[in-house]
């Protein structure tokens, strides 16, 4: 386990208060922070947990945090997140290990959300991380090409698209909601917001894993310690 990631997310149960109705992110980062939640839970804590992904249900029932249909909340206090690559301006990609809509869905519900990463996530310009993009199925070839003219349209110096595998080689990999990804290598993106919106015009896109204006706090795990940077969004 990574030293960088176990501070970060020791440093966001800092933000966690008795019940509140908690996003729980996917990935490595957010299921270290899960685990540590689960122990709070034990000692007394009370709260209740939307998962962004079916593993990350898995997760939170594994380490006793209790989950909520999130059919039966109107809005989510504050949610724990992992990301691909973080900007100066708090812009993210997410979506590496294909949770992307599911996460954005539960971060915009969020009153709060809270980026946990270690710091080889920090970077100035977003894009060397391929972008994630969830397809339906139909059409992907020509939703592809959109893609690409869509990232070269807002000055991405790239745009080549590939469609995720499984890691056992079986065929595309299915998302959570039934769709595929295409990671689309960008190489930089200079205009995050421009690019998001371009992305979110195209009627085959279910979503992108920029997230913009979305995360409030970045902690930023280190080997010894970690960073918290807060931005305001009043
Ligand atoms: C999941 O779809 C992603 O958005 C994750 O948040 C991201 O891949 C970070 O994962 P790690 O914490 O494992 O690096």
């Amino acid at each position: 386990m990574s030293v960088a990631k176990e501070n970060a997310a020791m440093a966001a149960l800092e933000f966690v208060e008795d019940g509140m109705v908690l996003g729980l992110g996917s990935g490595s980062t957010a299921e270290i922070f899960i685990e540590r939640l689960g122990e709070k839970v034990a000692g007394g804590l009370k709260v209740s947990g939307i998962p962004t992904s079916k593993r990350t249900a898995e997760v939170a029932r594994e380490s006793g945090v209790p989950l909520i249909d999130i059919a039966r909340i109107d809005s989510i206090d504050l949610t724990v997140d992992g990301a691909d690559e973080v900007d100066q301006n708090f812009h993210l990609i997410k979506g590496g290990g294909a949770c992307l809509l599911r996460e954005k869905i539960i971060a915009h519900a969020s009153k709060r959300m809270v980026v946990i990463v270690d710091d080889r996530k920090m970077v100035d310009t977003l894009g060397a991380f391929a972008l994630p993009v969830e397809v339906d199925p139909f059409g992907m070839t020509l939703t592809a090409n959109q893609i690409y003219a869509a990232l070269k349209a807002t000055g991405c110096e790239d745009g080549v698209t590939t469609l995720r595998q499984t890691r056992d080689g079986d065929g595309p990999l299915v998302t959570d909601g039934g769709h595929w990804i295409l990671d689309c290598r960008a190489k930089s993106i200079p205009d995050p917001a421009a690019t998001a919106r371009a992305l979110a015009a195209l009627p085959g896109v279910m979503e992108h894993g920029l997230f913009i204006d979305l995360a409030d706090v970045i902690v930023i795990g280190e080997i010894d310690h970690a960073r918290v940077m807060e931005i305001r969004r009043d």
